[in-house]
């Protein structure tokens, strides 16, 4: 690894701890106006001061985030499909790396859908996007993406990261499952997961630590920060499991103690 490419890697994994709280915005990119990311600014600015980094796409970025703010940008450079498509998996490239440079992204960041109808189109896109991110020292985040028909299981997702890694990832985002540590295991590169779909905050803080006992770099987390009441205390306790080895129940009573701040008050 080059000199500019291991600075934006520590940009992105603290090297104190060579972990990552990664604050996810991109929904929309195929979502639309996800619930209570309709108005991106509004969800992003109260968020940043507790994030390490802000994966979105460039959209979003130059319309709704202050170029003056010094957070590390993972820009989402894959798209072409919406939840009404036949089949979200036909995803291309959709952002020049030029581009990326041009808003000073620290990485780049993309689906892949192993297993599904264009697995070898996105395992392409991957492959040529290492390329150019090779080029310029951009590293690259494959986010294993989960057909509906797919199980969640270790055997899948170490598949597909393994095969992201083999291509040339920097960095792999997928979901936590049983067996965890042997999708860390297989996987030479760093591990981070994604939160999914909204539960309680209690449940995304047990899976947020499970996720880190067993071999996890951190979160690349959305739905379950912004959309909880209490996006700020959630992501202070999530950063807490993180960053500051804080068990289940200690981020829990972060979480609580954090509730009796009202959010509107900060
Ligand atoms: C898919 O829309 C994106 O890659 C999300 O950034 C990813 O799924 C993480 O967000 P969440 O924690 O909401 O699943």
């Amino acid at each position: 690894m080059d000199w500019g490419m291991k600075n934006r890697m520590a940009r992105i994994f603290k090297p104190n701890d060579n972990r990552t709280v990664m604050l996810a915005v991109d929904h929309g990119y195929f979502l639309g106006p996800t619930e209570r990311l309709e108005i991106p600014s509004k969800t992003i600015e109260p968020l940043i001061p507790y994030a390490d980094s802000l994966m979105l796409t460039r959209g979003v970025l130059r319309t709704s985030v202050k170029s003056t703010s010094d957070l590390p940008i993972v820009l989402r450079v894959s798209g072409g499909v919406s939840i009404i498509s036949k089949d979200l998996s036909n995803e291309a490239i959709t952002t020049s790396i030029e581009d990326a440079i041009r808003v000073n992204a620290s990485a780049v960041t993309l689906s892949i859908f192993v297993g599904a109808e264009h697995e070898h189109q996105s395992l392409i896109n991957l492959a040529r996007l290492v390329n150019e991110g090779e080029r310029y020292g951009i590293p690259v985040l494959a986010v294993t993406a989960v057909g509906k028909e797919m199980a969640r299981d270790a055997r899948y997702l170490s598949l597909a990261c393994r095969i992201a890694a083999e291509l040339g990832a920097h960095m792999v985002k997928t979901y936590y499952c049983e067996n965890f540590e042997k999708v860390v295991e297989a996987c030479p590169v760093p591990v981070i997961i994604a939160g999914g779909k909204k539960t309680s905050e209690l449940d995304a803080l047990q899976l947020t630590y499970n996720a880190i006992q067993h071999g996890a770099s951190g979160v690349d987390m959305g739905r379950n920060i912004w959309q909880s009441d209490y996006p700020i205390a959630m992501l202070k306790a999530v950063r807490a499991i993180v960053h500051e080895n804080f068990n289940f129940k200690e981020s829990c009573d972060l979480f609580n103690r954090e509730l009796k701040v009202k959010e509107t008050e900060r």
